[in-house]
Formats: C-alpha cells, structure tokens, sequence
C-alpha cells in the first residue's frame, strides 16, 4: 500500500532541534527554534502559570469544550488585540474561535478564505516564517509575495512593499506579520504602518495579521497592538491569529485564537458558525487545560501584572544579548558591519549569514540554526554568546 511513499523533507525548522537533540558534544548551542529560554539555556513556566494552575489543580473536569472553544478565553483574548474598550467586542461584530495555536488559527482561517473565496489569492512577505507557506498550500490557495526585507540594509524594503501592495488586484488578501516579524525582525514604523493601512483601505484589501509575538517587539503587549489598531482605526475588515505559545510559554499547550472582524453581529454568528464547522471535522473541538490557564490569568488583575511583568523580563532578556551578541563580534575584529543585531526586534536576528556559513557554524561549531541565517535571540546566553560571537566571526570573516 505505501510502497510509493517517499519520506517527507525534513522542517526547515523543527528539523534543525531534531538535530541538535541527535548532536551529543557538550559545546551544542541550538539558536534554531523560536522558543524562549532563560540565562541558563533551560525552558521557562512563566510564575502567572504556575499560580494559575494551583488555582485549578484538582478542581477541574475533563469535558469537551465546545467546538469554538472556550469563549472566557476568546473573550479576554480578543481585548489584547481588539483593546479593552473595543466597540467591535461590545457590538459583538467579532467572529472569533479559539485555535490550537498560531499555526492552528492561520489554517483554519486559509481553509475558511478558501471555502468562502475560493478564486482569491494570498500575498505572503518575502521572507516569512517557513510555516505560512505550507499552510495556505494545504488549503489550497495559491500564494504571491510581496517585497519585504531589504538585504542591503538588513530592514525593510518599504518602497518595494508599498509597490507591490499598489499593483496587485483590488480586494487582495494580504498576510502581514503584526509585530516581531518572523524571521527578519524588521518591522515598519508606525508612521509606515499607517500608510500601509491607508494604501491597503484605498485598494479594497483584506489584511490578515498573525500576531504570534505580542509583547515580544516591545515587552509591552499593548504597544505591540499597534498596527493592528491603526488598521482598526481606518476601517478595515481583517482577520487576526493570535497564540500564547510564545508570550505566556504554553507553546506545548497549543492555545491561540482565530478572530474574523465582520460588517455586523449577524454575519459574525455566521462566520463564527462557519469556522467551527470546518474545525468539526478536523479536530472537533480544541484542548482545555492551555485555554483555562489563559482565561484565569487573563481575568485575575494580580496574575495579569505579573503576566505583562515577565513578558517583559523576556524581552529585555533578548534585548540584552543582542547587545552582547555585537560587542562580542565587533571585539574581535570583525570587518562587517553587526548593527542590525541591535536594530532588528522581537525574537530574531536576521544575521545575513549565507546557508555555506551556517553549515559551517553547524558542522564545525555544533551551533545549530535554520539555513536562512535566523538566529533564535532567545537561545543565546551570557554563557554561549562569546562562543557564538567567535563562531559567527570564524565564518564570516572570509
Ligand atoms: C519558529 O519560527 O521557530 C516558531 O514559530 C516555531 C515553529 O513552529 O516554527
């Protein structure tokens, strides 16, 4: 029967840990995945987690939840896109389920543009997270780019960007990353959001935002709504993924959000009905235990401080062995410009290293990262960052 079947090319991404975790010398580093660490190189459990599971340990029934998932969750999820006060939550015009992650909420909406917009296409940034083009691949809608990021300058390519989004078709669905963008970590500034958005309104498009980052840009979730205000500002339809995996660590968990800002609250129940119906059959309904810790943490005053405290004890984190990371290559010598490290933003330094030098890094140095040249900020250390630094300087250098 499966005879023809050819073993899957390994994941640009997820391939590079499953690397790393077969490498047994003691001097590995694994900058490849987006995942956070601390200064010691170990996962964290985030303090609001942990006391939001106390308060439900032993109190908790296994039940399914409903096939959009736990609406406490959605409701207090959507306020950190949307804003606390928003009138598109009060006139209840937001069609919002809950998804298994970021991933999750990125397919379930490409498969719902794909039933209810079969013809139209999706413009994807250049370069975007690997994942976004085997999703909208999977639901069967075919994929355009847009220019993004500027090699030369290591930031964006805003005239490209605004040229594409000028010239393709009216009423184009555009995927835009919300803040943090994965890989490059180059975003627009607010002023060039706001023409964007107002380009965008002009030419009738529909902008999707995946916000898988909240909080990671600036350490401060609500700053890092900012794009997705100014497009609210202006009137836009648009949709929204959001995920926990990153800013609350529950990326094993899966939980996330999938919002569809409708015309009204009759097309919303109808949207929302839609979106469950494809999720139905997929995977019934979502899991509980991720939706529950955000929904207590989310709604207890005490546990969200401390929650937006410890996003931000991240961010600085990252922020710090940025600047390490170039004060270490910049002592050694290196010819090369290294700015970018402490420009870009969020989890990643889009390094400029070709896929030669990361094999290098890999196969010499036992450092482990996607050929793109990312480098997952999160995994460096004041222990390993003179380490990478050296690394980077060795293959870089000629
Ligand atoms: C990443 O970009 O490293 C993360 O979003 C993890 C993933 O699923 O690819």
């Amino acid at each position: 029967w499966w005879g023809h079947v050819d073993p899957a090319p390994k994941d640009p991404i997820l391939g590079v840990t499953e690397a790393f975790l077969a490498d047994p010398s003691p001097h590995k580093v694994n900058v490849g995945v987006g995942a956070y660490r601390d200064d010691d190189g170990k996962p964290v459990v985030l303090d609001c987690v942990r006391k939001a599971e106390a308060k439900i340990a032993g109190n908790l029934n296994m039940e399914y939840l409903p096939m959009g998932g736990s609406n406490h969750m959605v409701e207090e999820t959507l306020k950190l896109a949307y804003g606390e006060n928003s009138e598109f939550i009060k006139d209840k015009r937001i069609a919002a389920v809950q998804a298994l992650s970021g991933t999750g909420a990125c397919r379930l909406f490409a498969d719902f543009q794909k039933r209810y917009q079969p013809e139209s296409e999706i413009y994807i940034p250049v370069p975007t997270w690997s994942n976004h083009h085997n999703i909208w691949k999977d639901a069967n809608v075919s994929q355009k780019t847009y220019h993004y990021y500027h090699p030369e300058s290591k930031g964006l390519d805003f005239s490209g960007m605004m040229d594409d989004i000028k010239n393709a078709p009216k009423g184009s669905f555009f995927l835009l990353h919300a803040c943090a963008h994965n890989p490059t970590g180059v975003d627009p500034t607010e002023e060039q959001w706001k023409e964007i958005s107002q380009l965008m309104k002009d030419k009738g498009h529909f902008p999707f935002f995946d916000m898988a980052y909240q909080g990671f840009a600036s350490g401060y979730p609500e700053k890092d709504a900012k794009a997705i205000r100014i497009f609210l500002e202006d009137g836009h339809s648009l949709g929204i993924s959001q995920s926990f995996a990153k800013n609350m660590g529950l990326y094993g968990q899966r939980v996330g959000c999938l919002s569809v800002l409708c015309e009204d609250e009759k097309q919303a129940v109808a949207v929302k009905t839609r979106l469950q119906h494809i999720a139905r059959p997929m995977y019934s309904n979502p899991p509980v235990h991720g939706a529950l810790l955000v929904s207590i943490i989310l709604s207890d005053p005490d546990l969200k401080n401390l929650w937006l405290k410890e996003v931000k004890v991240m961010a600085d984190r990252i922020i710090g062995m940025r600047t390490a990371l170039r004060e270490n290559i910049e002592k050694l010598g290196s010819p090369l410009s290294w700015e970018h490290i402490t420009n870009q933003i969020g989890m990643f330094c889009y390094s400029g290293l070709t896929p030669e030098q990361v094999d290098r890094l890999t196969s010499e140095f036992h450092i482990y990262l996607t050929r793109n040249g990312r480098i997952s900020m999160a995994g460096v250390t004041t222990k390993n960052v003179e380490y990478l630094a050296n690394a980077i300087h060795e293959v870089s250098k000629s």
